[in-house]
């Protein structure tokens, strides 16, 4: 090989990431990386091309073992260690099945890792690499009105995928007239997306993620400007890279969007792996609606990255579902029921899945987060895969 190791090291606790660095530092290995399960790792691992991986495996071990077999297809010929401090038979082959090199039991000792490296660089194949899909999936809520739900869904699918899922999520504010998002979860913005995108070329991973805010449920937001006319500086190209440099970092990235069509909405749906159209069920919201889904079509918009959402905000209207998609000749994804206590929730600044996680409107919500991870069909928990897509998307079509 020519030269020392490069090493990656996966582990969900960073204090332990820290500790199996001084191991290395002495032997001379150097760590490139180091970070949690999920879809950073597979980033990390295409673009720093560690020679050799350690990765831990523990609770949630299906989540691991994902992680571990995306890095693999990414980086066949780098060999993965893995370190458990279970031995139960079924995680060893697991783990096994993922492609690791080796399996050492936690604790283990400095000789020991050592050892199993030295082996595991002595049998370095030269397999040609696997294309594999690193980037996590970019969810934008869109709608060609204010007031029909876009921010309601986007707050609560970001804030119960976050709660229900040990997926990463990130929701950023892209409505350029009312930035609502941070007010929906009751933080107070610090650097918004202005700042963000001006910046996005030279971003890292580590400024970028303590640029945002943690909201109490574990979703990472960006807000927008305070003011509308600090859009104006704002660059549509920056939106749609810092969006995809979002994706590269969190499973999940949502975008809110205003009830209009602009450059940068224009960048929201050109990066977005799905779209949910939102309408409310009026007639000009349905008429409004119609229009935006020909003006899509006419400029080749993959129809089938659309997902028609009909929500109900006020409770007055009675237009089915059925009729809805004959006019827009397209089928409902999801409806979404009148709830008052939804807007209960808006007003405490609190995502209804969280303040009324018992009402209609939050297993409404719920739910639609679920079908969106594909948590709703037998198939076990996603990490960077979208879920969503895999399900509604016929085989071979690339998203
Ligand atoms: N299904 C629903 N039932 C009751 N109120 C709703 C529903 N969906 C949205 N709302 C309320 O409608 C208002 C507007 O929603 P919002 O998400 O801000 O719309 P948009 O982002 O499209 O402008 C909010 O007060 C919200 O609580
Ligand atoms: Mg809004």
């Amino acid at each position: 090989m020519g030269r020392n190791p490069l090493v990656m090291i996966i582990d969900e606790d960073p204090i332990f990431r820290q500790e199996l660095q001084g191991m290395l530092t002495p032997a001379r290995l150097a760590v490139v990386a180091d970070c949690g399960y999920g879809v950073e790792a597979a980033t990390l691992a295409e673009e720093l091309k560690p020679d050799l991986i350690l990765a831990s495996v523990e609770d949630p071990v299906a989540r691991a073992v994902q992680t571990i077999d995306a890095v693999r297809g990414i980086l066949p010929n780098s060999p993965v260690i893995a370190y458990s401090s279970t031995s139960e038979m079924s995680v060893i082959r697991q783990i096994m099945h993922a492609g690791a090199r080796d399996i050492l039991v936690h604790p283990f000792k400095v000789g020991e890792l050592l050892s199993a490296i030295e082996m595991a660089m002595r049998t370095v194949d030269t397999e040609a690499p696997r294309q594999a899909q690193s980037a996590g999936t970019i969810l934008t809520v869109f709608g060609a009105k204010g007031g029909i739900g876009k921010t309601t869904i986007a707050t609560n699918v970001a804030t119960a995928i976050a709660r229900d899922t040990d997926s990463s999520v990130c929701i950023i504010d892209l409505d350029t007239r009312f930035g609502d998002v941070a007010i929906m979860l009751d933080i107070e913005p610090q650097v918004t997306v202005a700042e963000m995108a001006a910046q996005v070329r030279s971003l890292d991973r580590q400024s970028f993620k303590s640029s945002l805010i943690e909201h109490s449920t574990g979703v990472y937001v960006l807000p927008s400007p305070k003011h509308p006319n600090d859009w104006r500086q704002v660059e549509a190209a920056d939106i749609k890279e810092l969006a995809q440099f979002a994706s590269r970092i969190f499973d999940y990235v949502l975008l809110d969007t205003p009830g209009a069509f602009n450059d940068i909405v224009g960048a929201a749906l050109e990066v977005a792996t799905q779209v949910l159209v939102v309408t409310s069920v009026d007639m000009a919201s349905i008429k409004d609606t119609s229009f935006i889904l020909d003006v899509l079509e006419s400029e080749g918009f993959p129809d089938d990255r659309l997902f028609l959402t009909v929500n109900h905000p006020n409770g007055a209207n009675t237009i089915r579902a059925a009729d809805i998609e004959r006019v827009l000749r397209k089928k409902v994804f999801w409806e979404i029921p009148h709830d008052s206590q939804m807007t209960m929730a808006t007003q405490v600044g609190s995502p209804v899945v969280v303040a009324r996680p018992r009402s209609r409107a939050a297993a409404n919500l719920t739910g639609l987060a679920a079908k969106i991870t594909g948590r709703d069909a037998t198939v076990a928990r996603k990490t960077s895969s979208p879920g969503l897509l895999r399900r509604l998307i016929p085989v071979g079509q690339k998203a």
